[in-house]
Parts: structure tokens; C-alpha cells; sequence
């Protein structure tokens, strides 16, 4: 399996000083940055686009792309443009999954598919991704309750794309989530208010860290 690693979600960052704030996280041992893209369709909420991807390029570390918009094969290029190291798609989100998946891989990223907490993990059958994504809260907003029965749903999604791609999980990770998540089989763990929303971004990401063995 792919070594565990966090990858913390800027959604809960300060804005206003965000290459900062990220540059402390990457100094502590980041090596992935989440960032979340809504489009007010998808989710309600609007976030952020290209240009955040853009600004955060420089940092020199792997941009974690996940687009929550409907039809994301439309706005692959711009990501990619931006820099983006891996763009998850979400199964809901559009009827070209395969072709999406496979134009991300092209542009030279690493593929991803994230599926909702009602989502059937059917959704992961007969795809070539990098990595799998299962929503552990549903999907729009940071801060909220990590959804309990998403543990046996990581279980049976690593079950179905096997040992060797990363399998994200996304929502309400924290150091006391993050060790079942690792034992369910995740390797790659979302965390947002559970860093920028705390005092202490660092001492908060090292517990988690260590937490899932990464
Ligand atoms: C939610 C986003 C998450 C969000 C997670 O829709 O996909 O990445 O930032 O936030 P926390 O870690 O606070 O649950
Ligand atoms: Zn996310």
C-alpha cells in the first residue's frame, strides 16, 4: 500500500495569509495541500478555482485537487495549467467518469474519484484511478462530524481497488479518526478544521500524523 500521508485542506485556512500558513505545515512535514473546489451546484457553497492552484504552485509540494463541481471534464485543462498534481472527480458529478479519469491521466496527473457518503462503492468498479476517495461527511463544508459507518466503507472500497492506489478519506478527520481510517485502509487523509482551526496548525498536524502512522 502507498505510505501513509496527510493532506491538509485549506478550506479552514486564513486566507489572508495563506502562503504562510501553508509554507508552517509543508515546514512540519506536509507534502500534499488539499484543496476544494465548489462550484455553488454540486455543493451549495462557492470556494475556490485555478488561480488559488496557481498561487500555491510555487510551494513546490503535490497540489491534491478536489473539484466538488458538476461536469469537471470541462475544467480539467485549467487545473492542470495551474499546476495541479492530482484532480479527484466526483462520481455524481458527471456521466463521463472513464473519459474524465483518463483526460486527468493524459494531462499528466494523477487520477482521482470521490464518491458521497450515499454513494454505492460500485462506483470505484471497472476504473483506472490513482487514487479513491471516500467523502466521510458529505461533501460542502469543513467542520463538520466524521460519519461512523464510512470505516466499513473504506474497508470494502480498498477491497475493491486493491493494495496499490491511495484511498483518501475526506470529512471530519482528526487524531482521533485518523487511526481507524488507517486501519479500514486509508492512506491519504484529508484534514481541515482539524489543523487551520486550531491554535497550534502544527503541534494539531503532527498529532494527526502520527495518529495514521504517517
Ligand atoms: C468538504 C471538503 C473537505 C473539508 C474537510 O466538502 O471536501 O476537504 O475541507 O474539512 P474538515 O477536515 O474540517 O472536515
Ligand atoms: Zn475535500
Amino acid at each position: 500500500m502507498p505510505a501513509p500521508r496527510i493532506t491538509p485542506s485549506i478550506l479552514s485556512a486564513d486566507f489572508g495569509r495563506i502562503r504562510e500558513q501553508v509554507g508552517e505545515i509543508i515546514d512540519a512535514g506536509a507534502s500534499v495541500i488539499h484543496i476544494d473546489v465548489m462550484d455553488g451546484h454540486f455543493v451549495p457553497p462557492l470556494s475556490m478555482g485555478p488561480p488559488v492552484v496557481s498561487a500555491l504552485r510555487e510551494l513546490g509540494v503535490m497540489l491534491d485537487v478536489h473539484l466538488m463541481i458538476e461536469r469537471p471534464e470541462r475544467q480539467i485543462d485549467d487545473f492542470v495549467k495551474a499546476g495541479a498534481g492530482q484532480i479527484t472527480i466526483h462520481a455524481e458529478a458527471t456521466p463521463h467518469v472513464h473519459y474524465t479519469l483518463a483526460a486527468i491521466r493524459d494531462a499528466g496527473c494523477l487520477a482521482g474519484l470521490a464518491i458521497n457518503p450515499g454513494t454505492p462503492v460500485g462506483a470505484f468498479d471497472g476504473v483506472e484511478l490513482d487514487c479513491a476517495l471516500v467523502m466521510t461527511v458529505n461533501p460542502g463544508w469543513g467542520g463538520q462530524k466524521f460519519i461512523p459507518t464510512s470505516l466499513e466503507k473504506v474497508r470494502r472500497v480498498r477491497e475493491i481497488v486493491g493494495p496499490d492506489v491511495d484511498l483518501e478519506v475526506d470529512g471530519g478527520v482528526d487524531a482521533e479518526t485518523a487511526g481507524p481510517c488507517a486501519e479500514a485502509g486509508a492512506t491519504l487523509f484529508v484534514a481541515g478544521s482539524a489543523i487551520f482551526g486550531q491554535d497550534d496548525p502544527v503541534a494539531a498536524y503532527k498529532a494527526i500524523a502520527a495518529a495514521a502512522g504517517a
